[in-house]
């Protein structure tokens, strides 16, 4: 079954979730679509949504702690309040714009793991290094799995070349399936792709072999594409 995950980034408020939420529960009730559906939205929009049990709210992010004086960050303790048990791991973005370090990735997804969290772990080669060719890009992805135990049973990967995200510029066919066959060759794990992924797009991307799914930024913050896109995934 295609897993489809909606990344929001810093967008939407708590009202737009709530409505959003409410827009894609309703249209995948009434097609009766099956597929497991993420939905990962800003902390401040974590809240008890009333949603069809095939989609799963998550946290973008979260110290690994269950409370504590680490301003600016959310613990376990405010995750729970919400019974959120999903978090995403490994982002670009919080790799290369906010800093983390393979080191702290790798301590945020021990926590995790060893809490049982479904963890969407992200791995991805900036475009100096996908440029130097193949055996580089594989080298810096091994790289970002130092430290992560791969045979965790509640893991989730996502393969999005950072000079693929929210660049309109989607990798080929060929660019995915020579990363995610590497990958799939050594870890058994569900695998998405993510970066420009588009309504127009989808299709070509998940027809892929090895690719298990979609983790979709811009194009998920709009409820009426991302239900099109669920629609898609259904019927493939
Ligand atoms: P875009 O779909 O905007 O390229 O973002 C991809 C992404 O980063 C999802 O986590």
């Amino acid at each position: 079954m295609t897993i489809i995950a909606a990344n929001f980034k810093t967008n939407h408020t708590r009202k737009s979730t709530k409505e959003y939420l409410e827009t894609v529960s309703t249209f995948i009730e009434d097609n009766k679509f099956e597929n497991e559906i993420y939905i990962f939205p800003t902390a401040t929009s974590l809240d008890e949504y009333k949603t069809v049990p095939n989609i799963n709210v998550g946290a973008q992010n979260a110290y690994p702690t269950q409370k504590g004086s680490f301003t600016g960050e959310i613990g376990t303790e405010q995750l729970d309040e919400f019974d959120v048990k999903t978090i995403l791991i490994g982002h670009s973005e919080r790799r290369h714009v906010l800093g983390e370090t393979q080191k702290s990735i790798a301590s945020k997804y021990e926590y995790y793991s060893n809490l049982g969290y479904k963890i969407i772990y992200c791995i991805g080669e900036p475009l100096e290094v996908k440029e130097a060719g193949l055996d580089q890009t594989l080298t810096y992805v091994w790289e970002q799995f130092e430290g992560i135990d791969v045979n965790y049973d509640n893991l989730i990967l996502a393969y999005e070349p950072v000079w693929a995200i929210g660049t309109g510029v989607t990798a080929t066919t060929s660019d995915i399936s020579n990363v995610h066959n590497a990958i799939k060759e050594k870890i058994d794990k569900p695998l998405l792709y993510g970066g420009s992924v588009k309504v127009n797009n989808i299709k070509e991307i998940l027809n892929v072999p090895n690719v298990d799914g979609a983790l979709i930024g811009t194009a998920s913050w709009n409820a009426v594409d991302f239900c099109e896109i669920i629609k898609i995934s259904n019927n493939l």
